[in-house]
């Protein structure tokens, strides 16, 4: 117990000592947005999980595999990085990871509603699992998956919003038309 009225604290993490947080999300592709959360992240917690859900409902740009493969390459050789997969309920990802913390960036006030919903079920789900938002660098408010792949689909510039490795596989993906 840590003295907070029905919050229990366990799990693997939590008993070796060291602070996991899990950053979730789809991650279709990831964005310099993104990794700017997750350079965050690793500022505060000894490690950070980037877990994509895998999703049959949604159909998304890249595979699963193809956003691990991006997340990976862009932190090649940071031990405190791990990217996995997950599908069924965070919480239980979570606990099963021995991570007391679930990571998310918060852009704008149009975002908090719906994060805000999702931590207060995730911790009914889990009151062992606290939420904490990052702020993001101003410069990347705006800036959202969904919108990258519709402005480089479009024939925008996207070089500034996503890791180059990002903007080939788009390429690839949207052949010549794009940029
Ligand atoms: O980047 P996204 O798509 O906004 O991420 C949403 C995500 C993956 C964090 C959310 O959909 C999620 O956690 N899904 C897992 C299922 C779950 O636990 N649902 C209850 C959460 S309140």
């Amino acid at each position: 117990m840590n003295g907070r009225k029905g919050v229990r604290r366990k799990g693997a993490a939590r008993r070796r000592g060291g602070s996991v947080a899990v950053y979730p999300g789809s991650f279709d592709p990831v964005t310099n947005g993104h990794l700017d959360i997750i350079t965050r992240g690793l500022a505060v917690f000894d490690a950070v999980i980037i877990a994509i859900l895998v999703n049959p409902q949604k159909h998304p740009l890249f595979t699963v595999e193809e956003r691990v493969a991006l997340i990976r390459e862009a932190y090649k050789g940071e031990a405190r990085v791990r990217v996995d997969t997950f599908s069924g309920l965070l919480v239980d990802y979570a606990e099963r990871v021995g991570a007391s913390v679930i990571v998310r960036g918060l852009r704008a006030v149009s975002d908090f509603e719906y994060e805000f919903q999702m931590a207060l079920m995730n911790r009914r789900l889990d009151p062992n699992i606290e939420t904490v938002f990052m702020a993001p660098a101003d410069g990347y408010s705006y800036v959202s998956s969904r919108l990258v792949k519709e402005v480089f689909q479009l024939g925008g510039d996207v070089s500034a919003l996503v890791p180059k490795l990002v903007e080939r596989r788009l390429r690839e993906k949207y052949g010549k038309a794009a940029r």
